[in-house]
């Protein structure tokens, strides 16, 4: 439909008619109105009036074909000018595959596997009725006290803008009205969610602009760019006033700097939580904070609904305000082809069909494999070898607890645990599991395991957190395993075997405990709906390990934030230089993390040459070409991440010690030697000023490329000319 019509159609509702399509609800009220108890209290005491229903714009978590059917056809039913509903989801990572979260994801460092997960789980949403996911979340994350650390691919602005924009194009490929089968993006959650003070779950976020722009808003950036049809605001304050009623965030930035001309809902209950901040009186003020804040669609709270109508007469809210959300609305439902097809792609045989297919299990499998993330194995212990008893031990031992907080329409019923997959594949007879609590283990467990533990040649143990210890509502301020587990390390451990240990936990953790009484370590993350097979083939080496880490794993809470881009410092603390005391540094705990950002082990070997560099210049015509040999000395294929970091040694502003720019991923062969390169530009070099503009400064610059952040090879090069002021 082109705008004309769209806005003749605008032109013909009542301004009761557009308030309520700014409102979105929950499938209930959709589905014979029965009181249900909310996270924003009964639902009979929001006064949401059956008029409201009929012509709210949006739903949200209601799917499958048959049920998007029913309400979509009741709803038109009753819609007086015939305007569908837009039926929106929580799909974070798979919708009915489930597929590694997506900080294990990140892992992966790979983009099509990323965009092939997006693909699938657009194709199981858009079948069962969906139109619009809550995704891709890419708030970039420090602190693994927070419990959404899951839902993000980790803490670089530069790789969390490339999952950003491959996940978007993975959601809606290039055409949403022709193709019924992919699904409109939501980025989320603009902006900063990610940086709560004490990690403390919907807390203060508080940095300088300047921080804001070089590392936290990137990722939203490239969604919005790479084409993301909506942006959802997020709880929290953004110096000092909540992003949903953020005005300078959203019109001025969002909209106007960025020229995002797509649909801005809030988060659940996020516009009346205006009151509870502390930045409106009551819901009217709240109303009309967002509505000025360009806030289209209301989620799941009636500020709108009760409020603007008065508003408008009052001439507080400049109907234009709302004329424009409710365009962008309609424009949103056009462009997924809704009012000719309101139905789209929701078709319950290819529901049948393609719901947990091989071809998306095998997807999900892939990305589960590449996920995962090897951080020790001294002595060889992994992977198994092939005549060894095993003996699998822990909580995750026969878990399908894997599939990861978000995991909403995933079941856990379709995942197959560890043990089962594992002794699909050490055949029977060479497995003993002995599962157990995860935070209790009981007297004849810990003597089954012990006595498991003795009769075989090597242990492994499947530790971790239940998946409902991460995600939304879930921070911690002991990141430790449970106490529980530690123990049973500590009990195996004296029995001198080999021993493994698998992770199941959404958030890096404080390893001690673990860390140096294992004698490898696999990171398995929350691996989703082929995670058991997945991790299994990993164990028993059909599969090389080939994850690098996207977020720093701490030796301690107290280090935290602990990330690999931090600043010199003006006393920097010298390695070796242990005893001195004027430095910055902690007086019980080393600087650097346990593990770094970039970190990963494989079981084959790779051996880095110097890199080699086009020229020791570098300008704004002409781009720097560097090169680096990476040698396989192992007996085993493997992929290997070459990595690519700058530092500009002198900054009008401080600069880090190390900022990602590149990477490429070398499949190498035993015995060959591969050559990883790169083009890196002026424009990689560019950041943030004090005043804000976007320019590089001529001057000295020290290039590292290696398999992680922390083991690098160094080369120095200089840019010349003039600043580009940008
Ligand atoms: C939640 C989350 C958000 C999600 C929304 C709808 O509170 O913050 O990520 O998309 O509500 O479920």
């Amino acid at each position: 439909m082109d705008e004309q019509r769209l806005l003749a159609l605008v032109d013909r509702m009542t301004p009761e008619e557009k308030i309520a399509q700014l409102q979105q609800l929950i499938g209930a009220f959709y589905e014979g109105f029965h009181d249900v108890e909310l996270l924003t209290g009964p639902m009979e005491e929001l006064g949401i009036s059956q008029e409201v229903v009929r012509a709210s714009g949006s739903a949200l978590n209601l799917s499958g074909a048959e049920t998007i059917t029913r309400v979509q056809q009741a709803y038109l039913e009753n819609n007086r000018l015939g305007i569908p509903l837009l039926f929106m989801a929580d799909v974070v990572h798979g919708f009915k595959t489930i597929f590694p979260i997506p900080l294990a994801m990140g892992c992966s460092w790979n983009l099509e596997l990323a965009e092939e997960s997006a693909r699938v789980a657009a194709r199981e949403s858009a079948v069962s009725g969906l139109h619009v996911t809550f995704a891709p979340m890419v708030d970039l994350v420090r602190d693994p006290r927070w419990g959404r650390v899951m839902e993000s691919t980790g803490e670089d602005p530069y790789l969390n803008a490339l999952f950003a924009r491959a996940m978007v194009r993975g959601y809606q490929g290039s055409d949403l009205k022709g193709d019924t089968e992919r699904l409109a993006a939501c980025v989320k959650h603009f902006a900063a969610y990610g940086a709560p003070e004490g990690g403390r779950e919907y807390n203060t976020v508080d940095m300088s602009e300047r921080n804001l722009r070089e590392y936290y808003l990137p990722a939203y950036r490239a969604a919005v760019d790479e084409g993301a049809a909506l942006v959802m605001a997020s709880f929290n304050t953004v110096d000092g006033i909540p992003a949903s009623g953020n005005e300078k965030l959203m019109r001025g930035l969002l909209r106007g700097e960025w020229g995002f001309d797509g649909v801005l809902i809030s988060d659940w209950a996020s516009v009346r939580e205006l009151v509870a901040h502390g930045a409106a009186e009551d819901d009217r003020e709240a109303a009309l904070r967002a509505i000025r804040a360009g806030l289209d669609i209301e989620m799941m709270t009636p500020c709108y609904v009760h409020h603007l109508p008065e508003l408008i007469e009052q001439g507080a809210v400049d109907p234009k305000w709302i004329d424009e959300a409710v365009l962008r609305i309609l424009k949103l439902k056009d462009k997924l082809g809704l009012f000719e097809k309101p139905l789209r792609g929701a078709d319950p045989a290819r529901e049948k069909e393609l719901l947990l297919s091989p071809e998306h299990r095998r997807a999900a499998y892939e990305l589960a494999v590449e996920s995962c993330v090897l951080l020790k194995n001294e002595g060889g212990v992994l992977p198994l070898a092939p005549e060894a008893k095993v003996a699998l031990i822990g909580p995750y031992a026969e878990s399908d607890d894997i599939l990861g907080w978000w995991s909403c329409n995933g079941e856990r019923k379709d995942a197959q645990p560890l043990g089962a997959a594992l002794a699909e594949r050490l055949g029977a007879g060479r497995l003993t599991a002995v599962p157990c609590g995860l935070d209790r283990v009981t007297a004849a467990e810990l003597d089954a395991a012990l006595a498991a533990a003795r009769s075989a040649d090597t242990v492994v143990l499947a530790l971790g957190e239940a998946s409902e210890m991460s995600g939304e509502g879930a921070a911690r301020t002991d990141i430790r395993l449970p106490a529980a587990q530690l123990e049973l390390v500590r009990r195996v451990k004296e029995l001198g075997k080999p021993m493994a240990a698998v992770l199941f936990n959404g958030r890096p953790l404080d390893l001690s405990g673990l860390y140096e009484e294992a004698d490898a370590v696999l990171e398995a993350w929350f691996p989703g709906t082929e995670g058991g097979a997945a991790v299994a083939d990993l164990l028993v080496g059909r599969r090389n390990p080939s994850g690098r880490l996207t977020m720093s794993f701490p030796r301690a809470v107290g280090q935290i934030p602990v990330h690999y881009n931090q600043f010199s410092t003006g006393r920097p603390f010298q390695p070796g230089r242990e005893g001195d005391r004027y430095v910055s540094k902690y007086l019980d705990c080393p600087n650097d993390p346990l593990l770094p950002f970039g970190f990963g082990l494989s079981y084959t070997d790779f051996r880095y040459g110097e890199p080699v560099l086009g020229s020791d210049r570098i300008s704004r015509d002409e781009p720097l070409r560097v090169s680096v040999e990476v040698a396989n000395t192992g007996r085993r294929a493997g992929v290997e991440t070459v990595q690519l970091y700058i530092r500009d040694v002198a900054g009008e502003v401080v600069r880090p010690l190390r900022e990602l720019k590149a990477y490429v991923r070398l499949a190498l062969e035993p015995g060959e030697t591969g050559k990883a390169e790169f083009l890196l530009t002026e424009e990689q070099l560019r950041y943030h000023h004090s005043d804000l503009s976007f320019a590089s400064d001529p001057g000295a610059f020290r290039l590292y490329v290696g398999g992680n952040s922390r083991d690098t090879r160094e080369a120095a090069f200089t840019l010349v000319g003039q600043a580009s002021a940008f």
